[in-house]
């Protein structure tokens, strides 16, 4: 990570959410297993978590493994398990060093103990981190984190949207509510939700790249965030008149 990028910004304040697809398709356009894509995908994390800050982003949650991911081949499921693993494991300390704060988001219970100590263990280690908040979705379903939230929410107890947010965070075992989201980024070329951060994502603005995520670089990171403050955002009322 290249320091000069990083140090000396306070943390911006959009939230930029991404869905990381293409993978596969990167792989066996090269004749490789799938698994090679998902490393190639790690690289392509790496450099957008280096390039956020200086785009003014404060928050990037990463679609990494869905709830329903788990009905992929064993072999694939145990490559990606392992792969968070040593993401976890190699990024930690630069992480650190540069004021990214990492936390996991989604179910925990079903993860190998090993990588639930790494991620507690990333978590603690970053905790202190102002410059950027980097989300991990593992596990992760928006619909089972909303009917969680539903479930836990007592007859009586106030439930109106902010009460009905705490409740999401505590679902995904957050330990800070994080803000909506601004901008939602599908890379790969699929145009839609897949499950990731439904209620976050209300007011989200959307933007679909054929990019397959391996070949994600700084600038369509750049040209998404670009395209993303000429648009008008509007949250229902009309323009120039935000109540
Ligand atoms: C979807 O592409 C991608 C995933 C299910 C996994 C995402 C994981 C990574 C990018 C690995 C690195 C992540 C971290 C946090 C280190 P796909 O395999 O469904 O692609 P396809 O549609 O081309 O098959």
């Amino acid at each position: 990570m290249d320091k000069s990028t990083l140090d000396n910004r306070s943390q911006g304040s959009l939230h930029v959410a991404i869905i990381m697809d293409g993978n596969g398709r990167w792989a066996e356009a090269r004749g490789l297993p799938r698994l090679a894509g998902h490393q190639a995908g790690a690289a392509a994390v790496r450099r957008t978590v280096e390039a956020a800050p200086g785009l003014g982003i404060g928050t990037l949650t990463l679609y990494a493994f869905s709830a329903d991911n788990w009905r992929r081949p064993l072999d694939e499921v145990r490559g990606l398990m392992d792969l968070f693993l040593r993401y976890l494991r190699a990024e930690v300390r630069r992480l650190r060093e540069h004021g990214v704060r990492l936390s996991a988001i989604g179910r925990r219970d079903r993860l190998s103990l090993t990588l639930q100590e790494a991620i507690a263990r990333a978590e603690s280690a970053t905790a202190a981190g102002e410059t950027l908040t980097l989300r991990l979705a593992i596990d992760y379903s928006a619909r089972d984190a909303i009917l969680h939230a539903a479930r836990h929410t007592a007859s009586g107890e106030a439930a109106d949207r902010e009460a009905f947010r705490r409740r999401l965070g505590e679902a995904y075992g957050e330990r800070e509510m994080s803000p909506d989201v601004d901008l939602l980024i599908r890379a790969g070329g699929e145009r839609r939700l897949s499950d990731f951060l439904l209620w976050e994502s209300a007011y989200a603005e959307l933007h679909f790249t054929s990019r397959l995520w391996p070949d994600f670089e700084a600038g369509d990171l750049a040209d998404a965030v670009a395209e993303f403050h000429g648009r008008a955002r509007r949250f229902g009322a009309l323009p120039g008149r935000l109540a």
